[in-house]
């Protein structure tokens, strides 16, 4: 990507997997932004495209404040003029993020990005969510595409490895960085992911990676109260 481009628009956003539909969705959530708005934006390529379409807005006078969920989006948003609060300075009003996975309860997996800690602390911190999905994302059974990423601190990899076995993953394996000799991918918050393949994902699940030792956050969303925007 050519972060000097203007606007960022987009040699990558051509490259961006159900382009169309993601733009579609991307700009029914621009349209739902108000004056005065505090917006948790979201981190991949959907939440990129939506944005893009924030900004657009802001250039013609809409006046909001993002918190964004990654040093990527935080760039982007500076780039724009948008202007940015942390989630230690301001809970957002509202905030909107992609998704790899929803299956028909809502529940979600995220973090093909790596970004899933502070995804789900603004979620957590939002009085209303919604999640941008295009037809790719959705799925009757969770876990059909993807693994659960789970971010842990490093001394605890063994550990986390062994308990995720435990409780029913069929592979983990370590997120590599391109190719193995480039090693692990570090998060932003100097932690590894292990992405965890789970045939059958229960109710009580998230709790469960949460509470093994060393486990920051996992992309495994269940029970959240969230509003989906459909391409
Ligand atoms: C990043 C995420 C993304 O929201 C998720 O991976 C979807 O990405 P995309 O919009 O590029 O399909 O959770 O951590």
């Amino acid at each position: 990507m050519d972060w000097n481009k203007d606007l960022y628009e987009t040699e990558w956003g051509q490259e961006i997997k159900n382009y169309d539909e993601k733009l579609a969705v991307a700009k029914k959530l621009a349209a739902l932004a108000k004056d005065g708005d505090i917006i948790g934006f979201g981190s991949g390529s959907t939440s990129y495209l939506a944005i893009l379409e924030l900004g657009k807005r802001v250039k013609n006078g809409l006046k909001i404040i993002a918190i964004p969920t990654s040093h990527e989006v935080s760039l982007l948003c500076a780039a724009l003029k948008i202007p940015t609060l942390s989630t230690n300075a301001a809970k957002p009003d509202w905030c909107f993020d992609g998704a790899d996975e929803v299956d028909s309860n809502s529940w979600i997996i995220k973090g093909r990005g790596g970004a899933m800690f502070n995804e789900k602390l603004t979620m957590s911190l939002s009085k209303k969510v919604y999640i941008l999905v295009d037809n790719s994302k959705i799925v009757k059974k969770l876990g059909t595409n993807f693994p659960i990423p789970v971010e842990c601190v490093r001394a605890s990899l063994l550990h986390v490895k062994e308990n995720l076995l435990k409780l029913g993953a069929e592979s983990v394996a370590v997120r590599l960085a391109g190719k193995a000799k480039d090693g692990p991918i570090i998060t932003e918050h100097g932690n590894i992911i292990i992405d965890a393949k789970f045939n059958k994902i229960g109710k009580t699940l998230e709790k469960e990676i949460k509470s093994i030792t060393g486990v920051i956050e996992s992309g495994l969303f269940i029970g959240y109260n969230i509003e989906l925007i459909k391409a």
